[in-house]
């Protein structure tokens, strides 16, 4: 019994990874969570999770004839499942993006709440894959206009693929942005609520410095405080997981976007 969720974002540097980690500690009060580094470009979870000397990665699982289990790049941290992704380009440049629905069905099928640390850049199939094999969205921005312009993107991409919005995370919010005006217009024009508002927070940085998840690193800040809040907002919708396993090894991937 799972339910997928991307964590997505218009822009790189909105927080994903600090987001899709924060949730994932908070999640894992109740749940077994399991994290995916599914920004295989750009991955950077290793660095949150203390991670970076990981013998194998999702890399490793998806070059075209690895024999990497998938069991071998799943880390337990920080009470979650771990699957970190590689940083260098030659791993990028021969790993099969499309693997990447064999390992998610795999990982299903043994736990409760999958998040996929997503791409930023939704330009071509393979970055969009995280979000067609996810059953909704979680989409992380900041409460500025462009922001907001890509994140509605992420949305109907989302919405064109069949997956659903589960909710809008305003990020590194400054007092300045006049959040509380611009919270409730967002929820005109996203198809899901603002499950959170998430405060610029030196802690999030330093948490980063530190290679822990700002969960772990500083639970009483402000803006782990919200996290939780956030997380506690979100209904997980636990499907069955063979019907998932079934579905994300069947996802088409698109040929164009
Ligand atoms: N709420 C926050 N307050 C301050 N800094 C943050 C916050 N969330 C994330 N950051 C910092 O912003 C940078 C980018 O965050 P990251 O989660 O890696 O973004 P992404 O995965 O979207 O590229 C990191 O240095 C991180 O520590
Ligand atoms: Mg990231």
């Amino acid at each position: 019994m799972v339910e997928a969720f991307a964590v997505a974002s218009g822009k790189g540097g909105t927080g994903k990874t600090t987001s899709t980690l924060a949730l994932g500690l908070a999640l894992a009060e109740e749940y077994d969570v399991t994290v995916v580094d599914a920004d295989t470009g750009m991955a950077n979870l290793l660095f949150h999770a203390g991670l970076e000397d990981a013998p194998v990665t999702l890399h490793d699982l998806l070059l075209t004839d690895s024999d990497a289990a998938v069991a071998d790049a799943r880390y337990e941290r920080f009470g979650l499942t771990v699957v970190p992704c590689g940083t260098d380009l030659a791993g990028f440049r021969d790993a099969d993006p499309t693997r990447l629905r064999d390992v998610v069905a795999e990982l299903a099928a043994d736990t409760d709440v999958l998040l996929l640390d997503s791409p930023a850049a939704l330009g071509s199939p393979a970055s969009v894959l995280p979000i067609v094999l996810a059953d909704r969205t979680i989409i992380v921005t900041q409460p500025t206009i462009p922001a907001l312009s890509d994140a509605l993107k992420v949305q109907e991409y989302a919405a064109s693929y069949g997956t659903g919005v589960a909710g809008v995370l305003f990020n590194k919010v400054r007092p300045a942005d006049g959040i509380d005006a611009i919270a409730p217009k967002a929820e005109r024009y996203f198809e899901g609520p603002v499950v959170g508002t998430v405060p610029d927070d030196d802690a999030a940085r330093a948490a980063r410095r530190a290679g822990e998840p700002l969960l772990a690193y500083a639970p009483d800040s402000p803006a782990a405080r919200a996290y939780r809040d956030a997380a506690a907002t979100i209904d997980v919708d636990r499907g069955d997981g063979d019907a998932l396993a079934d579905r994300f090894r069947s996802a088409v991937i698109p040929e164009a976007i």
